[in-house]
């Protein structure tokens, strides 16, 4: 029972260290099968690079955690987030080429 416990508070702990500073690129690999390795997106899937400023950005993605936007996969995508990996996201793709 003690070392179970001991290993979860370990990975808890590496967790939270890796959520304060997420990795926009990191992050961004998981966007680009459907929108692109720049998030220029194509074959009807919307572009997210450079997007008018990123709060535009952030906008979008609370909105579809929200079901506030029309979605097909945004809303089930968005909810995997917190707020700081939304801000990386969103630097990220900002700064894409
Ligand atoms: C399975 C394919 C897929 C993946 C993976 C995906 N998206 Fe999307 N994204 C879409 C589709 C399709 C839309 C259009 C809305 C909808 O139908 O859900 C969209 C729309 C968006 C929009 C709104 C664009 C606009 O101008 O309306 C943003 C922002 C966005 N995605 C960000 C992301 C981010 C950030 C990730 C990675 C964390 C991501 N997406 C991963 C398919 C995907």
């Amino acid at each position: 029972m003690r070392i179970p416990s001991l290993a979860a508070a370990a990975l808890l702990a590496c967790g939270t260290a890796a959520a304060q500073v997420p990795d926009g690129a990191l992050l961004g690999s998981a966007c680009a099968g459907c929108h692109g390795v720049t998030g220029e997106g194509g074959h009807g899937i919307p572009s997210i690079r450079q997007m008018h400023g990123r709060e535009h950005f952030v906008e979008l993605m609370r909105a579809f955690r929200a079901n506030e936007r029309p979605n097909t996969v945004m809303g089930r995508i968005a909810r995997g987030y917190t707020e700081a990996e939304i801000a990386a996201l969103a630097a990220h793709f900002a700064r894409a080429q």
